[in-house]
């Protein structure tokens, strides 16, 4: 029998909602498996910022750092700055526990309807494999003159050789295991002629380790039409930390909706805890409601037990899910149906406790 230990933070909004379904579902998959999640909450987030001044208790990530994994739900609530809640919590965690890579499946379910008329779900199968560290995100940068007419901001983007070198080739490895081995690199050398140029140049060596590979470049903009116009082209990607944060919303948005896809935070060498969390964010206009889509969450929890080495219990939960979404009998607003989460909840944790 193995334990792991996983700190949840839940967070704010419909982080709230969709985190207990992901842990029921978690429960249920792994009753009788050998594998123990054992779930401590921490009740981080923008509330506890109101009393505290913090997002997150101080010392916070050495309490993480002892984690086997992090499971979190979504940050953000109009109480809150949101680079002020964004720069306290998710972002340190992802750099200071070097979470890397960035991976975001982005499918069209079977009986799921994409926006795009008449695509099916061989159409939209693709995997995002995000740079997670630095680029656009490195926080570099400040601001000058600050409330004069003359204020002016830098955000300096940040591209190193070994960044570039070691997400290259992650997602190489992704594509080589897919059955189209595929991978299309989201660039902008046109325009961005010192970061993008030095992009292309490490992918165009990494590409020599993996000849069973198709490997293409796309200008970040032509690979956004692309992913409209012609998804079933697109395999895997691999792209900038700002690329691939855009990128995923579009992919999940035409793969029926936000709130389906799952990502995870992952620490490749597996010196620090990797983190997983639906890719939608708090939703402050439908939280408190109870309508929010668990599958995100609960697909977020299959890839975290898929790290932790149980790629059979993924299975049977992604298998739980397609079920639930292919039968359509149940179903929340955002897939145009009437069911709460906690219905949907249900309903899939039923599946798994049927397989
Ligand atoms: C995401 C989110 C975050 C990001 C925000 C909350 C900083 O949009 O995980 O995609 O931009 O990375
Ligand atoms: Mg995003």
């Amino acid at each position: 029998m193995e334990t792991f230990r996983i700190a949840v933070i839940a967070g704010d909004g419909i982080g709230r909602e969709v985190i207990p379904a992901g842990m029921a579902a978690l429960e249920a998959v792994t009753q009788g498996s050998g594998t123990t999640l054992e779930f401590i909450e921490l009740p981080w987030g923008c509330d506890y910022y109101r009393t505290h001044g913090r997002m997150m208790e101080e010392g916070g990530l050495e309490i993480l750092a002892k984690f086997d994994a992090i499971y979190l739900g979504a940050i953000g609530a109009p109480t809150v700055p949101d680079h002020v809640a964004v720069w306290d919590l998710i972002l340190p965690i992802r750099q200071r526990f070097d979470q890397y890579v960035n991976l975001r499946p982005m499918r069209l379910l079977p009986g799921l309807a994409s926006p795009l008329a008449s695509r099916a779900p061989a159409d939209i199968d693709m995997v995002c494999v995000r740079e997670n560290s630095e680029g656009e995100y490195a926080g570099l940068g400040g601001r000058v003159h600050v409330g004069t007419p003359h204020e002016a901001a830098v955000q300096t983007g940040l591209f190193t050789r070994h960044g570039i070198e070691r997400i290259v080739r992650y997602a190489f490895r992704i594509a080589s295991a897919r059955p189209r081995r595929l991978l299309a690199s989201a660039t902008k050398s046109n325009a961005l002629q010192h970061s993008m140029v030095l992009w292309d140049e490490v992918a165009e060596r990494v590409k020599a380790e993996f000849p069973a590979v198709e490997y293409r470049k796309y200008h970040v903009d032509a690979l956004a039409a692309r992913m409209v116009t012609h998804p079933a082209t697109v395999d895997v990607i691999v792209a900038s930390n700002l690329f691939g944060d855009i990128l995923t919303d579009l992919g999940s948005a035409i793969s029926g909706s936000l709130g389906v896809a799952p990502g995870g935070n992952i620490n490749p060498e597996r010196t620090s805890p990797s983190m997983f969390e639906p890719i939608h964010g708090s939703a402050p206009d439908i939280a408190g409601k109870g309508i929010a889509n668990p599958i995100g969450a609960i697909w977020a929890g299959a890839l975290m037990i898929d790290h932790l080495g149980r790629r059979d219990l993924h299975d049977r939960l992604l298998s739980a899910i397609e079920r639930v979404v292919a039968a359509g009998r149940v179903r929340t607003p955002d897939l145009g149906g009437r069911a709460t989460t906690r219905e949907m909840s249900a309903a899939i944790a039923g599946e798994i406790g049927a397989a």
